[in-house]
């Protein structure tokens, strides 16, 4: 197939120029307080971060602080690289958490069996927009007295069934984040968002931003300029330059980690988010929902299409009756060869094709010297999921006919696995 235009991997809010406007609402903690419904009694029940990283090193700093003789974070082992570097930033060790054969989140079995007294905390992480069985780590983690943190930096605007009153992913557990990362619909190019369901515990987790979380003037005068290339360049014509071109350079190299964006420096900036930066989320936020309406519709219209091709199943939320967000849709495909395969063939063609994430955390190599100990815990469930999932952007720009066509494409891909 003839090389397409540039898709964006994921279904990213564009920004206008009117966004940048240095000018108008600067509350963007309380926008988002409101956004996600929390009550609005008091102070404002959302922590502002500069990425999703930083929110998670000042949650696990605050809860070290309440639990000082604990040590262990209980995290997917598939799941962002960032994750471990920030549990390692934290002075704690990681363990890793296999996954369900059934479902892309962790397995109740393994998680009990890798609680107990030194347990922090545990992860449930909320994968590309897929909604995660919180109560399930929350039952496993406050059985032996640990809390839960929602990884929740995928997923802004997710919901729970009906059961749980439809609240916002990230508000189950004691603690929550969200990621505001180029990429992840709502963006100031990094940011990072902090819930958490106890007021004394909003309390410790300002306080521990206040003490650990210094200003820096050329940090965000860099995520400004990048904040403004990005509202420059992420649209059909610009995707090339700003996200097209090294994809294909790294493809070139045969550099999947690269191609990924799974390639992080062990150096994690925390900052606060600038105000200008907070005025442009205020204005971009004011078009999500709308945004997430439009590309729930688009996934719904096209999981119909790729569950009817035979072998490949598509990914549903772990947890039961939830409307998660679609970024992108996930697909495990039969086997690790037809999904390498078809990689190789459409991986930076435009037909839309990525992937999450490389490898389970244990299989990059260069991450081994923050995991220390996790290397050794049994990952193999998380390991198949790795080697099988493939994720179809949900950015509008794929239009219709070139769905058609990459709908083509993997049922011959089904085809030939069968
Ligand atoms: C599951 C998960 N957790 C945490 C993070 C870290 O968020 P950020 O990129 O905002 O630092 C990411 C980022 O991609 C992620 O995907």
């Amino acid at each position: 197939m003839a090389r397409l235009p540039t898709i964006a991997p994921t279904a990213g809010l564009p920004l206008r120029l009117a966004d940048l406007r240095p000018w108008g609402d600067a509350d963007f903690a309380g926008r988002l307080a409101q956004w996600l419904g929390l009550p609005q009694d008091g102070r404002p029940r959302v922590q502002l971060e500069c990425s999703g990283t930083s929110a998670l090193m000042v949650a696990l700093r605050t809860l070290k602080t309440l639990s000082p003789g604990r040590g262990e974070v209980v995290a997917p082992a598939y799941t962002c690289p960032l994750v471990a570097l920030a549990v390692a930033q934290c002075g704690l060790q990681l363990r890793l958490c296999d996954l369900r054969s059934d479902a892309l989140d962790m397995d109740p079995e393994a998680l009990r069996a890798l609680c107990g007294e030194q347990t922090l905390a545990v992860l449930p992480t909320h994968l590309c927009g897929r909604v995660a069985d919180v109560a399930m780590a929350l039952d496993c983690a406050q059985a032996v007295g640990a809390y839960v943190v929602e990884d929740a930096a995928q997923a802004l605007g997710a919901k729970f069934g009906a059961h749980l009153n439809g609240q916002p992913v990230g508000t189950l557990g004691d603690i929550g984040f969200y990621s505001l990362a180029v990429g992840k619909g709502l963006t100031t190019f990094e940011g990072g968002v902090l819930v958490a369901r106890d007021a004394a515990l909003r309390e410790a987790l300002r306080a521990t931003s206040a003490a650990t979380v210094q200003p820096s003037r050329w940090w965000e005068l860099r995520r400004s300029v990048e904040l403004i290339g990005y509202a420059a360049l992420y649209r059909p014509a610009g995707l090339h330059l700003a996200y097209g071109a090294p994809l294909q350079q790294s493809l070139a190299r045969h550099d999947w980690v690269a191609a990924a964006g799974d390639d992080f420096d062990d150096f994690i900036p925390q900052h606060p988010l600038g105000r200008w930066r907070q005025r442009v989320g205020c204005r971009a936020l004011e078009r999500l929902a709308a945004f997430q309406r439009q590309t729930a519709e688009q996934a719904q219209r096209r999981r119909t299409q790729l569950a009817a091709i035979p072998g490949i199943d598509v990914v549903a939320d772990a947890a039961p009756q939830a409307r998660g967000t679609w970024p992108v849709i996930l697909l495990r495909l039969p086997s690790r060869a037809a999904r390498d395969a078809l990689l190789r063939a459409h991986w930076g063609d435009g037909s839309g094709l990525s992937l999450p994430f490389v490898h389970v955390l244990t299989d990059y190599g260069r991450y081994d010297h923050v995991l220390a100990s996790a290397r050794h815990d049994r990952v193999d469930q998380a390991r198949d999921w790795a080697g099988r999932l493939l994720a179809v952007s949900n950015s509008p720009w794929l239009d219709d006919g070139r769905f058609a066509q990459l709908l083509q494409i993997l049922q011959q891909t089904a085809l030939d696995a069968s």
